[in-house]
Parts: structure tokens; sequence; C-alpha cells
């Protein structure tokens, strides 16, 4: 039986635009292409650990619309079990994205369905967390709903993953003692800290500070530069494999679903790390968010350029 790992979060419709440059305040750019993607950072890293392994359900919301039905739809077609996707009154989540030609992004979410995702809704499907290995959570939902995830699934006994994105402020300190891998960009590793974060002796001390506030272990991603792993014990470095970059967009959700879908499968967390860096990396080779995160045999096959 593949190990199961359940999704507690977002679905977003991405509407993405390519343009030279990401625009500045008041300006008007002439855009490249324009496409619709089916995204969301749960979704997201639900397709990742769905195609990188794991059997996994999602939990969330979409709206009644058109884009509602090709959210759940994207899932289906990955075998993810969308019993607890309730459709409800209103819009689907959306996100407007800009990639430029560096393949950066800029990223506007309007929360929609996603903010019909409520602790009430969660408690309705408690089955389907009871059956899982792995939960993973993220912040575009409302955030009661996510302290009491991140709650219900320490009471459950089961390995509770956080990635805090979006984050720009400090999280409800009674969070953290529920969370036993808490995994940060360098933004966000800075807005929960209070401390900055632009380097690996500074990640570190973010890292340390974040255990100290209760999480279990911290997994601070730096881009290019690969991760920093702090267990309490030690600090572990993963350098990334240098791939040529298209976009961005989705990267962290791969690395967050290939990460649980390997953790939960039994690999070390060195092992996990390195997996979900593969993955990662393979996926700003392509674009778009959920169409960019490859399978378990794209990264079997992986070869470090
Ligand atoms: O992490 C990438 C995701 O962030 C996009 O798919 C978009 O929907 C936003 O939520």
């Amino acid at each position: 039986m593949p190990a199961k790992v359940v999704v507690i979060g977002s679905l977003n419709m991405d509407l993405v635009t390519r343009a030279p440059r990401l625009p500045r305040g008041g300006e008007t750019l002439i855009g490249e292409s324009f496409a619709t993607v089916s995204g969301g950072k749960g979704a997201n890293q639900a397709v990742a650990a769905a195609r990188l392994g794991a059997q996994v359900s999602m939990v969330g919301c979409v709206g009644n619309d058109a884009y509602g039905v090709e959210l759940r739809d994207a899932l289906l077609a990955e075998q993810i079990d969308c019993q607890a996707v309730s459709t409800v009154e209103g819009s689907s989540g959306v996100a407007l994205i800009v990639v430029d030609d560096n393949s950066q992004n800029a990223i506007v979410i309007v929360a929609g369905a996603n903010g019909a995702l409520t602790s009430k809704v969660i408690d309705h499907f408690d089955s389907v967390l009871q059956a899982a290995d792995v939960i993973i959570c993220q912040l575009e939902v409302p955030d009661a709903s996510v302290g009491h995830a991140l709650k219900r699934g320490r009471a459950l006994g089961k390995t509770v993953i956080l990635n805090p994105a979006p984050a720009s402020r400090p999280l409800p300190a009674d969070w953290y003692a529920s969370i036993d891998y808490l995994i940060p960009n360098e933004s966000e590793a800075a807005a929960l800290s209070g401390l900055p974060v632009d380097s690996l002796e500074t990640a570190k001390t973010a890292a340390t500070r974040l255990m100290a506030m209760g999480a279990g272990k911290v997994i601070i991603t730096l881009g290019a530069q690969g991760s920093l792993f702090a267990n309490g014990k030690s600090f572990d470095h993963f350098p990334v494999p240098k791939v040529k970059a298209v976009d961005t967009t989705a990267a962290g959700d791969t690395f967050v679903g290939g990460f649980a879908a390997a953790l939960a499968a039994g690999k070390s967390e060195a092992e996990a790390i390195r997996f979900g860096q593969v993955a990662a990396a393979l996926s700003v080779t392509r674009a778009g968010a959920q169409p960019s995160i490859p399978t378990l045999s794209d990264v079997q096959a992986f070869k470090t350029p």
C-alpha cells in the first residue's frame, strides 16, 4: 500500500501572463502570452505528492463556477481522492501571476472559495485525516482552520508538516507544538522568526529560533542555495542541482509534496530532502504550476547536469 498523504489547503486557478519583466506600480506592459493553469499551494502539493508516489487525499473548497470543476478534475486526473473537496456558493480561488524573462514571478491571490474551508468543514472530514500518515498544511486558507488542522493532526499522532506560505507575519504561538516539520523559504523564515534570513548562517540562527518557539524540525528552502535542515542537534546543508530555470512557480510546492511523499514512504529525512529538491529542480525547467510537477520516473531518471 502506498503511504497516505492528506493535504489541507487551497485550490486556485492561476491566470498566468508572461512578460519581459514584472510591471512597476502604475505601469502597463505588453505581455507575451496568457494561460489558465490549475494551481493553489494546497492542490499543487497534493499533485506533487501523488505524482511522486503517495496515495493522496485533498481537503479544500472550490466555487460553483467553471474553474471549480476544472480544479477538481485536475486532481481526479491524478487519482487524488476528492471526497473532502467541497463545492461552495461563489467563485473559486484565483491567482494572478506574471512570470518574467528571468523566470521570476509576482503573484496576487484572491481566496474565493478557499475562505470557506472552516474548522467545521475539516471536522466533517475527520475520517480522511484519521487515514493519513502525513498531513500537510499551508496558509492560503483561514488561519483558524490551519491552526485547527495542525492541532487535530497532532492529536491523531500524524506526522504534521506546515509550509507557512505565504507568510508576512509571525504565526500564532500555540501552533508550533503541533508541527513536526516547518518548511519556510527565506522570507517566510524571516517573517516567522523576526530575524533576517539571507545566508546559510542567518538561516541557522532563524531555524534555531523557530525550534525554540516549538517547531519539531525546520527545513528552510534557500532557492538556488539549496536548503538547510535543522533538527535541534545539528544542521545539514543540501545543495540543489543546477538547472536552467523557465518558471519557478510551484517549485516550493513540489519540494514539500515530494518531501512528504518520500518521508511517508519510509525514506530518511536526508533522502526525502534530496528527493524533494530534485523534483523541485525539474519543476522549474517547465512552465506553470501543476503542469510543471514531475513524476516519480522523471525524478528517478534525473542525472545531475
Ligand atoms: O506556490 C504557487 C502557487 O501559489 C500558485 O499555483 C498560485 O495559485 C499561488 O497560490
